[in-house]
């Protein structure tokens, strides 16, 4: 299947101030020089935000990665669970349709999402609140036939059952997921044969059912106005405290006052309003020379004239990529630059072989 951008996209995408302070956080879970590794999260963050993928968004986090766009976009086209068209504003619904709830009956259940959101998969209800597709497999086999909506499984499902749920979902409502049969989990239809102590469980309820209740969220649309964006972490390992995560200013600055080091003295603009192209050093990319130029440094001179003390505060104040100033040699490198050398990428860029 062809997964390419939908024709009609939004002219920008940004996260919300929340959704920026959680996906900062993301990435401080990687390594130096791996944060990369974050972009799963961040692509998964802004379709939660959005309901789908827009290009603005990947080349968004593209380049809070400091990654060319064309890497964000093979991640984005290549899983599935990425929407990279608009889905309808209350659900999206998934349907299993692979053999275990093909054989319980998936088919009645596309046959609803046909008959009340629309004849086609991908394609918005006329009131724009629905959108449905087929899927492969989601692991709950012993509960089919079932359907992904937002965040939670609703399973055992018959096509009035289904239909039922739909409408709730179109009023405004949130019916309760997990099975839809009076099942407590995946115990035989029949009832129990072993393990008969499960009975205590199920007069209590199903705890993941509860929990989902409980936190609500499961067609919502994170848009940064929710309570908690878990990031304990950062968060002196804060379990789920209401506490929102500092905005990305306010991070900056308690960085300026607690690092090491010593800030070299910058500049309010570039001279005579022309800022070199700190991309030609290795491992600066879009995001990071926008960094740089907001800590000051617009030259390759100045990058060139750091001591080791402001080495240290500028490798400390990169937020999101700490260390690049060492790892990457930039002194060595602007101090090339700056006396009309060229690097490795400098080369490459006036051959026009750069990729990045
Ligand atoms: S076959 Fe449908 S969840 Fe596995």
């Amino acid at each position: 299947m062809l997964r390419r951008l939908h024709k009609d996209q939004p002219e920008s995408f940004a996260f919300t101030p929340d959704n920026h302070a959680w996906a900062e956080a993301q990435i401080k879970k990687y390594p130096e020089g791996r944060q990369a590794s974050a972009i799963i999260p961040l692509l998964w963050r802004a379709q939660e935000q959005e309901g789908w993928l827009s290009r603005p968004a990947i080349e968004h986090v593209a380049a809070m990665l400091d990654l060319a766009y064309i890497r964000a976009l093979e991640v984005a086209t290549f899983y599935f669970m990425f929407q990279l068209q608009p889905v309808g504003a209350v659900a999206h619904i998934q349907i299993c349709g692979t053999t275990s709830c093909m054989i319980c009956g998936a088919e009645d259940l596309v046959a609803v999402c046909k008959d009340k959101i629309a004849k086609a998969p991908h394609v918005i209800s006329d009131d724009g609140k629905l959108s449905w597709e087929e899927v492969e497999c989601l692991g709950s086999c012993a509960n089919a036939p079932m359907a992904q909506i937002g965040k939670d499984y609703y399973e055992d499902l018959t096509a009035e059952k289904f239909a039922t749920i739909l409408d709730e979902l179109r009023a405004g409502r949130v019916p309760t997921p997990g099975p839809q049969n009076g099942r407590y989990g995946s115990e035989p239809l029949g009832g129990l044969t072993s393990l008969k102590s499960y009975e205590a469980g199920k007069a209590a309820g199903n705890a993941s059912v509860q929990l989902a209740t409980d936190i609500g969220d499961t067609v919502k649309r994170i848009d940064g106005t929710e309570v908690p964006l878990l990031t304990p972490w950062i968060h002196d390992g804060a379990a789920n405290t209401s506490a929102k995560p500092a905005a990305p200013k306010k991070a900056q600055k308690a960085a300026d006052t607690a690092t090491p080091g010593t800030k070299p003295a910058g500049l309010t603009a570039a001279r005579d309003g022309k800022a070199d192209d700190l991309k030609l050093i290795k491992g600066v990319g879009p995001k990071l020379e926008t960094l740089i130029n907001s800590l000051g440094f617009y030259h390759f001179d100045q990058i060139a004239a750091w001591s080791e003390d402001e080495i240290a505060w500028v490798d400390q104040n990169l937020e999101g990529f700490k260390g690049r100033v060492t790892r990457d040699t930039w002194v060595a490198q602007a101090k090339a630059l700056a006396a009309g050398g060229e690097t490795e990428i400098a080369s490459r860029v006036k051959k026009g072989d750069a990729n990045e």
